[in-house]
């Protein structure tokens, strides 16, 4: 065994004791023991079994809680010790913003600026009163926001800092990139709010907010915004351009032979704590989440090209509990298929067992993923391998080529030029070319698997709109989920991660397959008073929030309660084949669905089948016919408005009838529409659970 492996095996065997909880449990001690004996045992059966990198899904338990790990925080420290000036703090939710600000950190050698990458949540943020004490520092920030302008979770705490404070930050230079969708109304909040703050606190912007659009194309904006950010920072602190182009890797490479494995210590598909899937072990969140059997996963339309799922997750051992309008995510498992495909054009071992290593001492993110761990598993749970690759990633890819076209190619696409943009558009947007497509289309480029795993984002969990209640169903959460599945002009069917895994794992005869998942508290809320009337406009799988919701009513009216009116607007392509809930299909799980609910007066239905006639009708249509009835509730009846589904087109056209409704019905100016508008939204009577 060489001394890197097995120190790095040393070290991730420590690792994770600590994550494992406070420290180890009795049961944990018996176990490593146990296994540590057996080392010899399965040397012999590993050889036999590494093909099978699966989650032993069939043997876990449940344990109490363990302690959390403490980490450093003091940022000011990590920079003095490593000599560093730069440091760029991302608010991320899905691993965006903490790409982009790992390659600023990164690019700062290229104008002698030692950057380093820094998550909020694990530093003291109020460190930023002394960043003026490093000489010519910066602080950047990469922020993203999300629901109603809020910020990331890891963000809350610092953000929730800077709104309520009033810290001195004269002297702290800083900028910000912001992470947005158009598509929202509160395009890019956080980021304006504190590009504007900073300044009010003090401290001197060196270059102009960056707003990225996600709509649009994100990898664009960022580097054009940096584009313009560096030499802004070179005169700002009088420095210069290196002039070179540094390719470093951050992490570095360790392989492990299989004699030198300490058995029990490779990852198999955890989040984070080693073994967490086959010793479960309350509460369950994002890092720790609960292996859900798949109760019942059955279609729900009836006829056309496409797939709508509806997945009921046993929660019941979870302790995990769950309200109307919550969200469950779910992590996918990516297709074996394009898992092998990858592993051949890279000419790697599948099997092989390795570590990445990050380069930097100082950051808190020692591994990209959970390591050491064996290629399959990487490429399978924890990277994602069908992203859309963006323009930094060709970049390194063009280093191994060997054909000097194809590295033209690469190398021209990862340019700020027009024609490299209209390339990247063309190449991998509208083709939709994912890494492997890459490969097999650029044929003299052979990248070692390593150094992709590297590159690629970390493969993120699915929400899912809960389409339960809990009164009805306090063991199980439903999902509604329209199954991803495209050509591409190339002529490959792209298919979803995670609703192509779904759709592949029924339960059959008894087996029931699990799959991680953890509830997110959402702000969707239904009124507090069950006689408050409700409008609830749901087009597809806009749908399933609305499910929970009449599930909730109709059981408090059953039990005797005043329920306001339950309008429901919901719409589909045709009545005899998508429109999903239409009537119960089993009296055992679901009693009533839509027709039913409407036949026995629990809901108002307006159906819009988009295609069922020549002209294309959809909800939008039918709630301007409605306008009276809009009026009334939200503007004479304090009712509550909701609308769940596409956020790109749907949902601004919703908001745009109500506008026009609270004008032309309650005789307000535009102005004044706006206002009220935005008084509903902030009493939460005007709600949106949208995506795109
Ligand atoms: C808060 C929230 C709630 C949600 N609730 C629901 C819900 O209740 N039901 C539901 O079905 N989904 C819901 N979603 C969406 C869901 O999380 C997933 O994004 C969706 O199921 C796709 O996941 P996937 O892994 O199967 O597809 P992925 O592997 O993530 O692929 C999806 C991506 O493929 C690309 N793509 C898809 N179609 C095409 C096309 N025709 N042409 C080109 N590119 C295309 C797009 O880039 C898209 O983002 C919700 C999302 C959020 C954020
Ligand atoms: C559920 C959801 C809500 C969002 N809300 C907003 C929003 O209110 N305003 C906005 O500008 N962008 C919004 N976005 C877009 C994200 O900010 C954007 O996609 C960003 O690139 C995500 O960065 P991250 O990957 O670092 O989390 C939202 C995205 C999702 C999925």
């Amino acid at each position: 065994m060489t001394e890197n492996s097995q120190d790095v095996l040393k070290d991730a065997a420590a690792a994770a004791a600590v994550a494992g909880g406070s420290l180890f449990s009795t049961f944990d001690i018996f176990m490593l023991v146990v296994l540590l004996g057996g080392a010899i045992w399965w040397l012999w059966s590993s050889r036999k079994d590494n093909k099978k990198d699966e989650i032993l899904l069939s043997k876990y338990s449940i344990q109490p809680a363990g302690t959390i790990q403490v980490t450093e925080n003091s940022f000011i420290k990590k920079l003095q010790a490593s000599g560093r000036s730069l440091v760029v703090f991302y608010g991320s939710q899905t691993g965006t913003g903490e790409e982009f600000a790992g390659r600023l950190a990164k690019e700062g050698i290229r104008y002698k600026m030692k950057g380093m990458v820094a998550d909020p949540e694990e530093c003291d943020m109020e460190e930023l009163t002394k960043l003026k004490d490093i000489p010519n520092s910066l602080a950047v920030f990469c922020m993203a926001t999300y629901g109603e302008g809020d910020p990331t979770d890891n963000a809350m705490e610092f953000y929730e800092w800077l709104k309520n404070g009033d810290p001195d930050l004269t002297g702290l230079n800083y900028a910000v990139f912001g992470l947005g969708n158009k598509t929202y109304e509160h395009y890019n909040a956080v980021a304006i709010y504190l590009d504007k703050k900073l300044e009010e606190l003090g401290a001197t912007r060196v270059y102009e907010v960056g707003l990225g659009d996600d709509d649009a194309n994100i990898e664009d904006d960022f580097i054009t915004w940096k584009d313009k950010f560096w030499p802004a920072v070179c005169e700002k602190f009088n420095i210069e351009s290196t002039g070179e182009e540094e390719l470093v890797r951050q992490f570095r490479l360790v392989t492990h032979a299989p004699v030198d494995i300490i058995p029990n210590s490779v990852f198999t598909g955890e989040i984070a704590r080693l073994h967490s899937l086959q010793v479960q072990r309350p509460p369950y969140d994002a890092k720790n989440p609960f292996l859900a059997q798949i109760k019942v996963n059955r279609e729900l339309h009836k006829g056309g090209d496409r797939s709508c799922l509806h997945v009921e997750l046993d929660i019941s051992e979870s302790k995990m509990r769950y309200e109307a309008g919550d969200h469950v995510a779910v992590y996918p498992i990516n297709d074996i298929n394009l898992v092998e495909q990858l592993g051949k054009l890279t000419s790697a071992n599948l099997d092989e067992v390795f570590s990445l290593i990050n380069t930097d001492q100082e950051s808190s993110k020692k591994h990209p993923f959970p390591c050491p761990t064996t290629y399959r598993t990487a490429l399978s749970h924890y990277i994602e391998i069908t992203a859309l690759p963006r323009t930094h990633i060709l970049r390194e890819l063009a280093e191994y080529c060997t054909d000097e076209e194809d590295k033209k190619k690469l190398l021209l696409m990862a340019t700020n030029s027009q024609e490299g943009k209209d390339l990247f558009q063309s190449f991998i947007t509208e083709a939709c070319r994912n890494i492997v497509h890459i490969l097999e289309d650029i044929k003299s480029c052979k990248p070692p698997l390593d150094h992709i795993c590297e590159l690629l984002p970390r493969l993120q969990p699915r929400y899912y709109s809960i389409s339960s209640s809990p009164k009805l169903h306090p063991d199980t959460v439903h999902i509604t989920a329209v199954v991803v599945k495209y050509k591409t002009p190339t002529g490959r069917v792209n298919k979803g991660v995670a609703t192509t895994w779904l759709a592949n794992h029924k339960p059959t005869d008894g087996d029931y397959p699990r799959v991680p998942v953890f509830i997110r508290k959402s702000q969707f809320r239904l009124p507090l008073q069950t006689q408050t009337p409700i409008i609830m406009v749901g087009p597809g799988t806009g749908l399933a929030p609305f499910r929970g919701f009449l599930q909730e009513r109709a059981h408090a009216r059953a039990n005797g309660k005043e329920v306001g009116d339950n309008i429901l607007f919901f719409g589909c392509r045709h009545r005899d084949q998508d429109y999903i809930y239409k009537e119960a299909s089993s009296a055992l799980f679901n009693k009533w669905e839509l027709e039913e609910y409407s036949k026995n007066g629990n809901v108002t239905l307006n159906l819009a089948f988009s295609r069922d006639q020549e002209k294309k009708v959809y909800v939008t249509h039918l709630l301007e016919q409605n306008m009276d009835q809009l009026w009334d509730i939200i503007g004479n009846r304090n009712g509550h408005f909701y609308i769940c589904g596409d956020a790109k087109n749907m949902a601004v056209d919703v908001r745009n009838i109500i506008l026009k409704a609270i004008q032309e019905k309650g005789g307000k100016t535009e102005a004044e529409a706006v206002q009220f508008l935005k008084k509903l939204e902030s009493m939460k009577k005007y709600s949106a659970d949208v995506w795109s």
